[in-house]
């Protein structure tokens, strides 16, 4: 097992490089196989989520050859309802496995999903949208099993924002008959990632990155060569650092326009944020404002950066507030950050968060709950003055590439031991 060991208080300065976004990664890594062909994919993060992708695509068939952040896949004898259950249940991503092999098979089998728990997470939109194409799907038990004779494109519209059911829906169409409309669509980054993958291709996929998402169905799809865009929550993860140790930090390799919302927030709390084509300068110096914030599908202000949120207003004065709306319950982390002293109460849907300008707070030892509770405690160690010990890293790993180096190059003093 290994833990993290940071010793507290240093600013962070410096120049990061910001990794392949996770979670475009995943739906294109997956995405390969409707082309049964080989694809090279460029900028690929080296975490955890994507070692379990790729090893459950290599038993199902697929020929992999991976050198640094290329990734060269062959999905021509990939073979549906092959994926290992015991891998697939690891992480959430695994569900799109269902709209590949549905759309290039007509057929899918794959077992019960898992990832972060954050209270319930279910499908149910994405089996609105396989049956909306034509399939027959039984998701009692522990696999979904989905078949059709045929897909053919209709109008969907989802019952609410689902990035995992915006993207299972955008794979099972790519070749049904017709065109397939999706309505109240997901709108993010890694959404419009895989349309352009996938249009890379040979697809037809028009509107990505907006609420109305339209498919013509093709016949096939050929092999391409194709770079996933840097991972926004990744950059957010260091801007928050960088602010709540009150550092000066150029994180290179973003794309602005991904950190609106994030931005913007920095921005309101009183923190220096400078844009360049692609990268983000984040002066800290002064005093950090504690502000409100609810988290919202994209373009609002991401679900996956409300963790490092309430572990920022810890080093603000006053009293702020992070409203979580997307999920049922991701709060589990909370406790483990109130180890340091910080005032974090929980209420509903709501941490108010008293802020006290970092005054009193002490390192102490976490438990990573899941990949951003993770994060949030990251940025906390960072911050407290004194050693704060983190556990069950693998957490945090299956999201963040070579954070301990990354973060000791931009002068923090963290380590990773072995216990
Ligand atoms: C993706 O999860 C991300 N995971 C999550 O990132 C991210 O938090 C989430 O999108 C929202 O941005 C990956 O991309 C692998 P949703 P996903 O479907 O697709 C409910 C991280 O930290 N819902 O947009 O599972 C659901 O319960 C991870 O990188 C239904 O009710 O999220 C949730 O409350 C954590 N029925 C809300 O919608 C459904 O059929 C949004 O979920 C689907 C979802």
């Amino acid at each position: 097992m290994d833990k993290l060991v940071i010793s507290g208080g240093l600013p962070l300065r410096g120049t990061v490089e910001i990794s392949g976004a996770k979670n475009a990664a995943l739906p294109i890594l997956v995405g390969t196989v409707l082309t049964g062909a080989k694809c090279t994919i460029e900028n690929v993060p080296d975490i955890l989520d994507v070692d379990l992708t790729l090893e459950i695509l290599e038993k199902m068939g697929a020929r992999i050859v991976r050198r640094h952040n290329t990734v060269e896949i062959d999905t021509a004898d990939v073979r549906p309802g092959t994926s290992p259950s015991d891998l697939v249940c690891k992480m959430r991503g695994s569900t799109y496995l269902i709209g590949a092999e549905l759309g290039r098979f007509l057929y899918a089998k794959v077992g019960s999903s898992g990832g972060c728990d954050f209270g319930a997470r279910p499908i149910d939109q994405h089996i609105k949208g396989f049956e909306a194409l034509g399939a027959s799907v039984d998701a009692r038990g522990y696999f979904v099993e989905a078949k059709a004779e045929k897909l053919v494109g209709r109008e969907i519209y989802f019952d609410l924002v689902s990035v995992g059911a915006t993207i299972n829906a955008i794979l099972a169409s790519v070749f049904a008959e017709g065109v397939t409309v999706l309505e109240n669509a997901a709108r993010e980054p890694h959404v419009v990632d895989l349309a352009n993958f996938l249009n890379a291709c040979g697809a037809n996929v028009v509107g990505a990155g907006t609420d109305t998402i339209k498919i013509k169905g093709v016949k096939q799809l050929h092999g391409a060569t194709y770079a996933i865009i840097p991972d926004m929550i990744e950059a957010g993860t260091y801007m928050f650092a960088a602010a709540a140790t009150h550092g000066r930090v150029k994180i290179n390799n973003v794309i602005p326009k991904h950190l609106d919302s994030i931005s913007a927030k920095l921005s309101e709390m009183g923190v220096a944020v400078e844009e360049l084509d692609d990268a983000i300068i984040v002066d800290a110096t002064g005093p950090l404002a504690a502000i409100n914030v609810k988290t919202r599908p994209y373009p609002g202000f991401p679900t996956d950066m409300h963790p490092q949120m309430t572990a920022l207003l810890c080093f603000a004065t006053g009293t702020g507030r992070v409203t979580e709306d997307v999920y049922d319950n991701r709060f589990r982390y909370v406790e483990e950050l109130r180890k340091t002293g910080a005032n974090i109460a929980v209420s509903g849907k709501t941490a108010t968060v008293e802020g006290c300008g970092g005054e009193g707070l002490v390192g102490a030892p976490m438990k990573s709950v899941d990949l951003r509770g993770g994060a949030a405690m990251v940025i906390m160690g960072l911050a407290v003055s004194g050693r704060t010990e983190i556990t069950e890293i693998h957490t945090i790993e299956r999201g963040y590439n070579d954070i301990v180096r990354k973060l000791t190059a931009l002068g923090a003093d963290i380590r990773k031991i072995a216990y």
